[in-house]
């Protein structure tokens, strides 16, 4: 596929390859929710640049300095106070109303997906709201309304960690599970905002592949994914997800 292909035909073919399609899968990154004002982690700008993902996102740093941790968290949820889902958020939740078998996997734990209206969510990175005690695993939700104070155990009182994943830990198995199943089972997946670098979120699209889908990708940049898509859309998601949603019609 040549890198100048004007984009409305290529928007125009995968509304076509989701209309003729049963079963959808989607896997969403960080660049979906770039233009509601969530920074992406990796790039200019990034959540990354400046800061060493082992000192602040791996089980080994929150042991040694949890206060520091939270405070990366919580920075990040008060961030995430003043973001509301953009169009591209939108449109996957109109997706997931008229195609019964959409499934929606998610890297992010922004609960953007979730305030759009998308009703199923595999979310297998976590949940950046959840504070989950380290001594007795009790989860709750945090309320947004104190996110100075690191958070601890409303039950045993011990102290609490965000309810996400960290590099080097296992992601939930059950929601893993699923996300698998999806892919495996789909006829078209599509690959929107992410960089594919980070694993094994990354594997689902070569599972996808493997199990014969169609890949069509959606990210203004390239990633090791874009060489092998059917279909490459060099634009951000919240332009091309409603574009092709609008294109479906409402049969
Ligand atoms: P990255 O920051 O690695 O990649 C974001 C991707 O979004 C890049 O490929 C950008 O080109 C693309 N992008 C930027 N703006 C966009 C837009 N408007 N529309 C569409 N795409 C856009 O984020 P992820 O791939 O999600 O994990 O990162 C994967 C994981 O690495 C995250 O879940 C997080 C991170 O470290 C953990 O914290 C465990």
């Amino acid at each position: 596929m040549a890198a100048n292909e004007p984009l409305l035909p290529l928007l125009e073919r995968v509304a076509e390859l989701l209309r003729g399609a049963e079963r959808i899968a989607c896997l969403t990154g960080a660049g979906v929710s770039a233009e509601s004002g969530v920074p992406t982690f990796r790039g200019v700008g990034g959540l990354w640049e400046g800061r060493r993902p082992e000192t602040l996102a791996t089980p080994e740093a929150f042991a040694s300095d949890p206060e520091e941790v939270w405070r990366f968290y919580l920075w990040r949820r008060r961030l995430l106070l003043a973001c509301k889902p953009n169009p591209g958020h939108c449109a996957l939740a109109r997706l997931e109303r008229q195609k019964p078998g959409f499934t929606l996997i998610t890297q992010n734990v922004d609960g953007l997906h979730l305030q759009a209206g998308s009703r199923r969510v595999l979310a297998v990175h976590g949940d950046i709201w959840i504070d989950r005690c380290t001594r007795c695993g009790r989860e709750a939700r945090s309320t947004g309304e104190d996110l100075e104070t690191i958070p601890r155990c409303g039950a045993c009182g011990a102290l609490a960690r965000p309810g996400v994943v960290w590099f080097g830990e296992m992601l939930p198995t059950d929601v893993w599970t699923q996300a698998e199943r999806a892919a495996a089972s789909c006829d078209v997946m599509l690959v929107v905002g992410t960089s594919s670098l980070v694993y094994p979120a990354a594997s689902l699209a070569d599972v996808a592949r493997a199990g014969g889908a169609t890949i069509a990708e959606i990210n203004p940049e390239a990633t090791p994914v874009t060489s092998q898509a059917d279909v490459a859309i060099s634009s951000p998601s919240g332009q091309a997800l409603p574009a092709i949603v609008d294109g479906l019609g409402t049969s």
